[in-house]
């Protein structure tokens, strides 16, 4: 998103404490493609675009003077606030996970508020927020943009129409942060004037952006572990390496998808049609399509030919659910997203054309260069 935000003009300052790279050497996980230092990405793209990115290793939930003093002398038109925990297995993982992801996410958020609002600038703050708030059933209903039309009876017999944060029902500890989030964003765009748009994203695939193609050294992380590797990313490894692929249970829970590009469009979007202040919180859900687990299975499988293999499922969540989801806003700008039924295949070949050694590394050619 850096990257996007540098090439279309944009002055970026990235915020970011390194903690996905903690988590990931704590427990012993890596991304398959290689994830160079920041300051080594950074230089990347300025040698590529002579374009600079400037960064700060700043904790955002531990750090509030440093955040709050960065804000002031940076005073930047638009904040895009991803930093947070945001695995929902590895919050589940146990009471720590759960307690660190609780800790991390509020107080981040809570301190970004808190420094907009403290510094007297006027940021749109555009936040990474997740479809899992709503949680994963829609009992009937088209899950809303963030509000649920409500009418009540008062005292008096008469009819209130209001309508309020639709009250989700988030199946993990990280699902519930983000739908805590939304309760922060309220009261601070209510009591502060604070513009916030909040973008009620499915699950993100795919690896590469047009600005990550254009160097090795900026390709994104691709996680295929049990806690931050998502079912496509699981699903495309175990298909490329021949073993079958393991759906969970029926495979009919349905989820949000959403490709990587599509998301950085969207989030270009919304960064350009702000809210005003004293408007309230816009949510927009950022959701290209739903799809069941075991219909992504069969996509990957006819793309591979290996099986689908059906095992316990070692989750606790419904083992099948419906999701209908308002996705109005996108429409509306006429989104014409990326769908897996067309472009789950060039993923794969993708995916395999990084993971392959590079070609003068293997051949007499690479000896010939590396020999001392
Ligand atoms: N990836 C998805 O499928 C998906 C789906 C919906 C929503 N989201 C949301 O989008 C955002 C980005 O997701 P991602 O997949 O790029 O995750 P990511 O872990 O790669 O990115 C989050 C970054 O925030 C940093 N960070 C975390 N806590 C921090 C703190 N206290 N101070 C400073 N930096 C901190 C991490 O080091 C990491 O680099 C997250 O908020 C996530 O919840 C992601």
């Amino acid at each position: 998103m850096a990257l996007r935000f540098s090439r279309l003009g944009a002055r970026v300052t990235l915020l970011d404490n390194g903690s996905r790279r903690e988590i990931d050497k704590r427990l012993g996980t890596a991304s398959l493609t290689r994830i160079r230092s920041l300051p080594e990405r950074l230089g990347a793209w300025h040698d590529r675009t002579g374009r600079r990115i400037r960064s700060h290793d700043i904790d955002l939930a531990e750090n509030y003077a440093a955040l709050r003093a960065l804000l002031s002398d940076c005073r930047p038109d638009i904040i895009v606030h991803f930093a947070e925990q945001r695995s929902a297995p590895y919050s589940m993982m146990s009471s720590e996970a759960g307690r660190y992801t609780v800790d991390n996410n509020l107080r981040a958020t809570h301190n970004i508020l808190s420094a907009i609002a403290e510094s007297g600038i006027d940021p749109h703050l555009v936040h990474l927020g997740s479809l899992g708030v709503y949680g994963y059933c829609s009992a009937g209903l088209r899950l809303p943009e963030g509000y649920l039309p409500v009418t009540a009876t008062g005292p008096d017999g008469r009819e209130v129409r209001k309508e309020v944060l639709f009250p989700g029902e988030p199946d993990s500890i990280y699902h519930m942060t983000k739908a805590l989030d939304q309760q922060l964003f309220a009261f601070h765009a209510r009591f502060h004037g604070l513009r916030v748009t909040d973008l009620h994203q499915g699950v993100v695939w795919g690896t590469q952006t047009a600005e990550t193609r254009i160097d090795p050294r900026l390709v994104n992380r691709f996680d295929h572990d049990r806690l931050y590797g998502t079912v496509v990313n699981r699903f495309m490894i175990q298909g490329i390496t021949g073993q079958p692929l393991s759906v969970y249970g029926s495979g009919t829970q349905r989820r949000g998808f959403i490709h990587i590009e599509d998301m950085l469009r969207c989030i270009a979007y919304a960064t350009r049609t702000p809210p005003n202040r004293g408007d309230r919180v816009r949510v927009i859900n950022q959701v290209a399509e739903t799809c069941s687990v075991d219909h992504i299975a069969a996509l990957v499988s006819a793309q591979t030919g290996v099986p689908i293999s059906h095992v316990d499922n070692p989750r606790r969540e419904p083992e099948g659910n419906e999701l209908d989801v308002d996705t109005s806003t996108l429409r509306g700008i006429g989104f014409t997203p990326r769908l897996f039924e067309t472009a789950l295949g060039p993923e794969i070949e993708d995916v395999q054309a990084l993971l392959a050694p590079p070609a003068e590394t293997t051949g007499p050619a690479a000896r010939a260069v590396t020999a001392p």
